[in-house]
């Protein structure tokens, strides 16, 4: 993969470059850019990486991933257009910007794979869903799968379904800490002290994703597995069921999905 230049090193570009530096990836490898000289040299401190200009990274990198805010984008791509190389590899992390945004702004044919990843990065735990752009081809793809492995899971899809990936995955583990702080309080009302209530409630979830995690049962099968008859579960069920859970979730994940494609109609040509 060669030289690997992050443009823009927030909390998910620091996430991924610690992430392939705990991979085993040699930090004389890595790069990135910033635009804060204090936050720079706290990152070169940390991990012994190069902070460089755009124009550096362009030069020096085989891979360039971009993930400053799709709002600070235009700049980047400025910057980068004039020094890109022509083989280079652009990888965007950033959410809504289509394929054909970069593939517009920089060298023709310049290969553009577009990643969703989500905030579990931050503890090696994505889910990255990656798209090829018009000019990526299926070693690109691979090149990307494999260096976002070492920072979670990894699916390929078209990217026209990234709208949906991005309601689902992207926006996830928000729907997961909502729940969590749901459970909470009801644990309070029944008159558990709060941080007994967060214990019971935070290792239920990471038991219950475990269980997932193993895939040896559909998420159906494990749910019965604690719904015995005529008992405490299957009250909870009930009234799970009474109030459309399943439903408003089901309307909330549709409506981010809308909410991106709405986002993402912004960036088109
Ligand atoms: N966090 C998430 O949950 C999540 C999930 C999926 C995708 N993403 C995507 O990941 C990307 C990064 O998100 P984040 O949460 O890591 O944001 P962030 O913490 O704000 O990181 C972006 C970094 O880029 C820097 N930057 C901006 N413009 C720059 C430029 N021209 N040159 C060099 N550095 C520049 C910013 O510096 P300043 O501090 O000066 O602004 C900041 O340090 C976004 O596009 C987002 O859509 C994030």
């Amino acid at each position: 993969m060669g030289t690997i230049a992050v443009l823009g090193a927030g909390k998910i570009g620091e996430a991924l470059l610690s992430g392939l530096i705990s991979g085993g990836r040699s930090p004389e490898d890595l790069l990135f850019t910033e635009r804060h000289p204090e936050r720079a040299a706290e990152l070169e401190a940390r991990y012994g990486i190069t902070g460089v200009t755009v124009r550096e990274a362009a030069q020096r990198a085989d891979l360039l991933v971009v993930a400053v805010k799709p709002q600070d984008i235009d700049p980047v791509l400025a910057d980068l257009a004039p020094v890109l190389r022509p083989q280079s590899l652009v990888v965007s992390l950033c959410a809504g910007l289509p394929t054909s945004l970069f593939e517009r702004k920089l060298p023709s044919g310049t290969p553009v794979v577009r990643v969703m990843p989500n905030t579990p990065m931050l503890v090696g735990e994505a889910m990255s869903a990656v798209s090829a752009g018009k000019y990526a081809g299926p070693e690109h793809v691979k090149a990307v799968t494999e260096l976002l492995s070492c920072v979670g899971k990894v699916v390929e899809v078209p990217e026209s379904q990234q709208d949906a990936v991005t309601a689902l995955s992207g926006s996830g583990p928000a729907y997961f800490f909502y729940l969590v702080e749901a459970m909470i309080d009801a644990g309070i009302l029944l008159g558990l002290p709060r941080a007994v209530a967060e214990r019971l409630i935070v290792q239920s979830a990471v038991g219950a994703a475990k269980m997932l995690d193993e895939g040896e049962s559909h998420p159906v099968l494990l749910r019965e597995a604690v719904t015995s008859p005529g008992g405490t579960t299957i009250n909870a069920i009930r009234e799970l069921e009474k109030h459309g859970v399943r439903a408003a979730l089901i309307a909330a994940i549709e409506a981010a999905r809308d909410r991106s494609a709405e986002l993402g109609r912004a960036h088109e040509d």
